[in-house]
């Protein structure tokens, strides 16, 4: 039987609605962003965000249901981004959602945000090879997990980050080089024009186990910025050579960890994954399937939500109405 799930999110700083059908086909997926509100801000401005989500979720809802042509009387349930992200802006989805889910009479299902990210590999032409255990590296702005997946809705975290997440690193060395919001995107455009071999910046791989440390690397950065004093950055040199000291310390632990459990495939889910030398340069490193969302499935979307919450649905899970958000919640289970 079809199911057909509408999904919203409002973790962070963008909008999303998407109505998803058996967890593959993407009926409509309407994404606002913020990031030209935030970028005057050079970060995410939560109560501006929590604000912003309010003026715009309901006429996005009703974009994704036009689109997808799906009546939402029809629809067999509601899902909802409850955690992690920030409190605000995740109290804005979640109560739109209840109220939706209450008026049209219809479960209310809260996704892990981070599950989502993971599923967004699902609604790809792909996702009929997909085999277990598969290595699972999440890698956006506020998180840096590495998950061992042994079956659906099944993780085992094998590591994360001690400090800052890979997105936010590189979003603050895309402050210091004065590149605009968020630092990502930019530095991998202006890495591409780079030497990686400019700058030796420290690659924290050594430690013990798949847990992941940033800071270091993002003070080294700093410190290379100041003994050069000058207001003629070498901005293309001092990106690839700090957006190679990022992916080669993602690249090696994923492998290593792939190769620890013998996983059937490496998979890469969130905004930093949409990195263009991350991609390459993690197909060359390992024999093992590689893959990777479509770019505009690793930032945050709703289809994503709408695709995890498919398999949650499948599994038997039929939510609850008194759904709280949790701004901590890790992934588990
Ligand atoms: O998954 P996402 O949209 O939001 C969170 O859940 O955090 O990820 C956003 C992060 C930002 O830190 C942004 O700088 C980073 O993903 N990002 C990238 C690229 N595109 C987005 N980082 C490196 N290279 C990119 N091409
Ligand atoms: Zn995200």
């Amino acid at each position: 039987m079809t199911t057909r799930i509408l999904a919203i999110e409002t973790s962070c700083d963008e909008t999303g609605a998407a109505v998803i059908e058996d967890g593959r086909r993407i009926l409509s997926n309407v994404v606002a962003s913020q990031e030209a509100i935030h970028a005057k801000y050079g970060g995410v401005f939560p109560e501006v965000a929590s604000r912003r989500h309010i003026e715009v979720i309901y006429p996005i809802i009703e974009e994704a249901l036009t689109q997808s042509k799906v009546d939402p009387q029809t629809l067999d349930a509601v899902a909802v981004t409850r955690g992690p992200g920030l409190v605000g802006s995740l109290l804005v989805g979640v109560n739109v959602a209840k109220g939706l889910a209450l008026g049209l009479n219809k479960p209310l299902l809260g996704i892990n945000h981070i599950e989502g990210h993971i599923y967004a590999q699902w609604l790809t032409e792909s996702a009929a090879e997909i085999e277990f255990p598969i290595v699972v590296l999440v890698v956006s702005g506020g998180h840096t997990e590495l998950y061992l997946m042994t079956d659906h809705l099944t993780y085992q975290n094998l590591g994360g980050t001690l400090d800052d997440a890979a997105g936010e690193a590189y979003d603050k060395v895309g402050r210091v080089l004065k590149l605009p919001y968020p630092g990502g995107p930019a530095i991998d455009k202006a890495a591409q024009s780079g030497r990686a071999a400019a700058f030796n910046f420290p690659r924290a791989v050594r430690r013990e186990g798949y847990d992941f440390s940033f800071s270091g690397l993002k003070t080294a950065v700093l410190r290379e910025i100041q003994r050069l004093n000058t207001d003629d950055l070498p901005i293309h040199d001092l990106s690839a050579s700090f957006q190679a000291a990022v992916v080669d310390v993602l690249i090696e632990k994923t492998v290593a960890a792939a190769e620890e459990f013998g996983a059937r495939a490496i998979h890469l889910a969130g905004g930093v994954s949409a990195n263009s030398q991350l991609r390459r340069q993690l197909g060359d490193a390992t024999s093992r399937e590689v893959r990777f969302p479509p770019l505009v499935l690793c930032t945050d979307n709703a289809a994503m939500i709408g695709a995890a919450a498919h398999f949650r649905f499948q599994a038997g899970h039929r939510g609850t109405l008194r759904l709280d958000v949790e701004p901590g919640l890790r992934l588990a289970g």
